[in-house]
């Protein structure tokens, strides 16, 4: 196994998705995002799926046992073998744990742990405003990121657009209070690490970019 691994971290709204996107397409390594791959669970009405509706449309978080499998998974998987940047995993000590646990089974060590700083304030309207193709997946944004001709996806020119069932105000306030108690305080653990980077994300989607290429680029 080779390739840079990387773990983008941050409230919800704060850019991961976006920017996991970006250094996918720049750097050829997968986006391993827990939230997308419980939201498919979800569509396909699996066990886990079933399980992982509740939690999640109440902003809370789902069990570290099912997450931890469901990486743990997703990495012996052959595309993670030139590299990966894991989005929205770990979100608790025990996944941080869990994580160290399989990468040194597999003899690998992550490369960063990126965390992109954005103010609360700044999360509800981020997240209120999100809505992303139903065809591709491509993400737009009420106010920040419209598509181009209005009504039709800039990348695959369909029509259907939807809105996550968690991106509701009342939901992001308990998940922004997930997010502070339990995944906050994997910063210092990462830190003490010689891991972390921290990354101005209250800025321009495309500067937030350029600012986390220049941790990878020197
Ligand atoms: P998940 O899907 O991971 O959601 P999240 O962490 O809440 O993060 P979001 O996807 O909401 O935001 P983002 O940071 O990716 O921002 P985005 O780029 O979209 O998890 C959902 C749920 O699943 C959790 O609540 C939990 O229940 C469960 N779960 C997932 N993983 C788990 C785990 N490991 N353990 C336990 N439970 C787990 O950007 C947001 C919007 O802002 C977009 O519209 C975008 O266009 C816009 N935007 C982005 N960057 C900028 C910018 N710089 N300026 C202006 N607008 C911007």
């Amino acid at each position: 196994m080779s390739g840079t691994r990387i773990v983008i971290m941050g409230p919800p709204g704060c850019g991961k998705g976006t920017q996991a996107k970006q250094l996918e397409t720049a750097f050829s390594f997968v986006q391993l995002s827990t939230g997308d791959m419980l939201r498919a669970a979800i569509s396909s009405r699996t066990e886990i799926g079933l399980k992982a509706k509740t939690v999640m449309d109440a902003g809370q978080l789902v069990s570290d046992d099912i997450m931890i499998d469901m990486i743990s998974k997703r990495l012996d998987e052959p595309d993670c073998a030139n590299g990966f940047i894991l989005d929205g995993f770990p979100r608790t000590v025990a996944q941080a744990e869990g994580l160290e646990s399989m990468l040194s089974k597999k003899e690998i060590a992550l490369d960063a742990v990126v965390e992109v700083r954005v103010p609360d304030e700044k999360l509800v309207e981020r997240i209120t405003g999100r809505f992303t193709c139903s065809k591709c997946g491509e993400g737009y944004h009420d106010t920040f990121k419209k598509p181009i001709s209005e009504g039709a996806c800039d990348k695959c020119k369909g029509t259907e657009f939807s809105r996550r069932s968690d991106d509701n105000e009342e939901t992001v306030k308990s998940r922004l209070k997930a997010y502070h108690d339990q995944t906050a305080p994997l910063l210092p653990f990462y830190e003490e690490k010689g891991f972390l980077r921290v990354v101005d994300g209250d800025q321009g989607m495309d500067a937030v970019t350029t600012e986390i290429k220049r941790v990878f680029e020197g």
